[in-house]
């Protein structure tokens, strides 16, 4: 194989009560990238749509990761890359992650698939070092292995994929003011009361159970954030009233999306979240901020050829 096309889905990290831990891969909203093998032995960037971003190779999340793959590898070929960007970076939707993640996939199926989707993630977490100064692995292993993912533990990396009730939807807001997560974590607590913790981590439990269950209430009951929703909220305009209105017409749950600003709203069944978007289209119009909506059901597949 000289080249592949890939689609590299937008993730939803946190999803609430898993800071860090827990990310849902998003059906039909993503990046489209193209990676061509060339002789050279380098790694270049030939072409960027729809973003700015570095074109150095080390400096731009997917061609670092590309770059650290071949390298370990010692594949006796280059790639040039051309990055498609379908949504803004800075979105909390996993721009950087998407990019990362389907650098690792694209470069894996051109050396023969030597990785599996765990190993993946790790050079993935890579790229998100460079774009966002940390190694999280919560949009990355969503990008990768696609459905909801727990990231139970970071060394040894352990990534357990959960099963999506079928019905389940999202609708996410996008306010188009750019948050970097640098910038998102510089608020983060340092210590966490017990009594929190404790309630935070019992909510992780529910929402893995509910999703095992597909039990929709409890879905709802989980998807909270004692912890980092109160200070992070504050940097997402109007995030309160998106939450009220979304909870009191019918959605199951609604948070920030990975870093932000993007809010996430789940939802049972595609009518609904159709609805939701209508909502919340209400609730942000005549709000001096531009935002783009979406709805989509939870993509099953992950990064995947196109
Ligand atoms: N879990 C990360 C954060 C999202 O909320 O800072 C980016 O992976």
């Amino acid at each position: 194989m000289d080249k592949i096309k890939i689609f590299a889905p937008a993730t939803v990290a946190n999803v609430s009560c898993g800071f860090d831990a827990t990310a849902f891969a998003l059906e039909n909203l993503g990046d489209e990238m193209a990676f061509t093998k060339n002789t050279s032995k380098n790694v270049t960037i030939s072409k960027i749509e729809g973003a700015k971003l570095p074109f150095k190779t080390n400096k731009n999340a997917a061609s670092f990761v590309a770059d650290v793959m071949l390298k370990e590898s010692n594949a006796d070929f280059g790639v040039a890359i051309e990055i498609n960007k379908k949504y803004k970076p800075g979105s909390g939707l996993g721009s950087s992650a998407a990019s990362s993640a389907g650098a690792a996939f694209a470069i894996n199926e051109l050396l023969g698939s030597p990785y599996s989707k765990t190993e993946l993630t790790k050079f993935a977490m890579l790229g998100e070092e460079v774009a966002c100064g940390s190694q999280i692995a919560d949009n990355v292993s969503a990008a990768i292995f696609g459905g909801f993912v727990l990231v139970r533990c970071y060394d040894p990396l352990d990534i357990i994929a959960i099963p999506t009730p079928v019905d389940l939807c999202v609708t996410i807001l996008h306010p188009q003011i750019e948050l970097l997560t640098e910038e998102a974590r510089t608020v983060l607590p340092e210590k966490v009361p017990l009594k929190t913790a404790v309630a935070q981590w019992a909510n992780v439990g529910g929402l893995i159970s509910g999703l095992h269950t597909s039990d929709y209430d409890l879905i709802a009951r989980s998807v909270q954030d004692y912890i980092v929703e109160p200070l992070r909220k504050k940097m997402i305009p109007h995030f309160d009233a998106v939450k009220e209105a979304a909870l009191s017409n019918g959605a199951l749950a609604v948070g920030i999306s990975g870093s932000g600003p993007s809010i996430f709203i789940l939802s049972k069944g595609e009518l609904q979240a159709n609805y939701i978007e209508k909502i919340v289209n209400k609730t942000y119009q005549n709000k001096d901020i531009k935002f783009i909506t979406y709805v989509s059901k939870i993509g099953s597949e992950g990064v995947r050829k196109i």
